[in-house]
Formats: structure tokens, sequence, C-alpha cells
């Protein structure tokens, strides 16, 4: 599909893009440029846009205002050591958007548009990537519903549009292992519900119990299960692997969880190192049996934004117990990071075609 281009006539002048992109905190920056593409029930996409970035008004009756119909995506593109500007598997993010669409009852995106506008979007602000070590532009393609109706069905028409952001790490804490908070009180999602789907909504109901987190001076909260309060599901915003002495990984199954792509592609690396990974429910309580006993040694935090983190203590309702890595990476935790990041910032060849 052709896209109609419309640069910026004012873009950032080129000194201060350099201050900004030095040592951005997690999305508060954000480029020259925005992709939008337009939908309706009649007419189906629309000519996509790339144009200066700018606020979009509005109808104030638009459905996305009132019922939530939102989902996106997080996704990064890299510079590499070639000077090319790459993505990571964006295609798995098409797919994801996908399925998120179909839950919330929102049109559905071709492939192969998602990634065009995402690729038209990077080669225009590619300027905006941040050279620092461990640096990327953080991309962030969404879906809302603009369609101006109060009546609760499907909206009609509805919005898609890319933006981009320069970071750094996600995390500023003290050390480089994050302190979790288990919360008791609130749950994430349910069976049948949007758990696994990247929609908005769910973010916006673990703002209160990641408020509880940081009020306990931890940075994530780690969520349970909804049925029997008993099972971890994920963290505020990505997924969490635990490490047996043995070397061999577990993760929570998908169903009510974010299927996310860096617990794909970490799965994926540790079984072709040959590491054993199982995708198992695990309880709160054998987490902290299996922590104390010396029996689970590491455990990380992995997401788009989040990349792979260390996890250090963990808090809870009247305790705490701590990983037996402390404060930095264990030895699997740092040696799948470097695998992941040595594919995405191109120092090794890519043999599974997730380099885009
Ligand atoms: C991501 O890791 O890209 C996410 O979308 C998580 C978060 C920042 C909401």
């Amino acid at each position: 599909m052709q896209f109609d281009v419309k640069p910026s006539t004012n873009p950032v002048p080129e000194a201060e893009r350099t201050a900004l992109i030095a040592q951005p905190s997690f999305g508060s920056v954000f480029t020259d440029h925005m992709v939008m593409i337009r939908h309706t029930a009649e007419g189906g996409w629309q000519t996509p846009l790339l144009t200066a970035r700018a606020p979009i008004p509005m109808d104030p009756a638009s459905s996305v205002l009132h019922y939530a119909q939102e989902i996106f995506e997080g996704m990064k593109a890299y510079r590499i050591a070639d000077g090319s500007t790459v993505l990571f598997r964006p295609e798995a993010n098409a797919a994801r958007f996908r399925q998120s669409a179909a839950r919330m009852a929102m049109p559905d995106l071709p492939p192969e548009l998602f990634v065009r506008g995402v690729e038209e979007l990077v080669r225009q602000d590619r300027a905006w990537i941040p050279t620092m070590p461990g640096g990327s532009l953080y991309l962030r393609p969404f879906m809302i519903a603009t369609e101006a109706f109060l009546g609760v069905r499907p909206a009609r028409e509805h919005l898609f549009m890319v933006i981009a952001s320069p970071v750094g790490a996600y995390f500023s804490g003290k050390t480089e292992a994050v302190t979790l908070w288990v919360s008791q009180t609130y749950t994430r999602a349910a069976r049948g519900g949007t758990g696994a789907a990247k929609c908005g909504g769910n973010y916006a109901a673990g703002l209160l119990a990641q408020a509880e987190a940081t009020r306990n001076e931890c940075q994530q909260v780690v969520f349970l299960d909804a049925a029997e309060g008993r099972w971890i599901e994920e963290l505020g915003g990505m997924n969490v692997f635990f490490v047996r002495r043995d070397g061999s990984l577990i993760t929570p199954p998908l169903g009510t969880i974010l299927p996310g792509i860096t617990r794909d592609s970490i799965m994926t690396l540790a079984r072709d190192m040959g590491m054993s990974v199982t995708e198992q429910p695990y309880a709160f309580e054998q987490w902290r049996a299996d922590a104390e006993g010396g029996e689970v040694v590491e455990a990380f935090a992995c997401g788009t934004a989040a990349t792979v983190a260390p996890i250090g203590r963990v808090k809870f309702e009247g305790g705490s117990f701590e990983m037996q890595s402390g404060a930095t990476a264990g030895l699997v935790t740092e040696t799948l990071r470097r695998a992941l990041f040595d594919i995405q910032f191109g120092r090794v060849a890519d043999q599974r075609g997730w380099v885009h």
C-alpha cells in the first residue's frame, strides 16, 4: 500500500536531538514523526500517512475514551555494528497485534501493513536511535476505537498509529537486580478474560498494584492467579523466569498471561543451548521455599522494554526473601541476556530469521 509521506517541516534540530537521546529515561522523549492509518467498517483500511508527530483531535464520544477499546505493541529498532538499522521479530508483534485485535473486537490489521508502518517510521526517524551502549528506539504501535458512539458494541471506526521513543534501560534502581512486590490484594487476569491480549485496560487495572509495590519500595509487582491466589502469573509489565540449581528454567504457562516475544525468544535460546525449559504452573510459596532452600538460585524478568532484568529481593505482606544471585545477574541470566543482545545488536549471525 502506498504511504502518503508528509515529513515534518519543523523537526527537532540536530544538536537538541543529540542531547535528548544521550540519556533518555524510558518513554519520555519522542521522535519527529508518527504513522496513522484509519479504518472504517465500510471502507476498510485507508491510505497510510506518515506525518509530523502532533496531538490527535478526537471526538469526546470516541469509544476508546469510554469503553477502553485499545490495544498496543512494544518493539524496538536497533542500530547494529555495520551501521544499519534492524527490527527484532516484527512479524511476531504483528501476529500478537492480530490476536489482541480479535479479542477486543477490533479490525484485523494485515501483518504486512503493521510491519510496513513500523518500517516507515523507523526509516524516517532512525537518527533518533541512541548511540549509547544498549540504546534503542522503542516503537509503540497501537490501535484505538474512534467512533463517536456511546452504545456498547464494537466500534465501526478505528485508528492505527505508530510512535517512537529513544530509550535506554527501563529500570533505574540502585542495583542491577530489581526488587519485586507480590500482590496478595490485586489480580491481573482470570480465565476467559483479556490477560493474553495486549490491551491498555490490563495495564490500567494493574496500576494500583504497581503503586502498592512502589509504596513497599519495590520496582515491579508480581501478580498471582485470580482463582486461587497461588500461582505466579507475570509482573506488571513483563514475564518471569526461574532458574533451578541444575540450570533448568521454569516459566508460567500461557493462558491468562501475555505471550511475550522476549519470553518466547529466551525459551528458544535456552533450549538451543541445551537447557531444559518447562512452562509449568509455579506457586509463589514454592518459589519462596525453593529460594530459601537453594533449589532456585536465579530469577529474571523479561520483556521488550525490560529486556532481561535479574530479580534480587522479593517482598510480600509479612516477609521477604532474596535470590542467591543477589544484586547482580546470575550466570544463566547473564548468559541468556548476552545471547539475546548479541542477536539484537548484530554481534552474531542471526540463524533464526529474527532480525529484520
Ligand atoms: C514492552 O515491554 O514493550 C511493554 O509493552 C511493557 C510495558 C512498558 C507496558
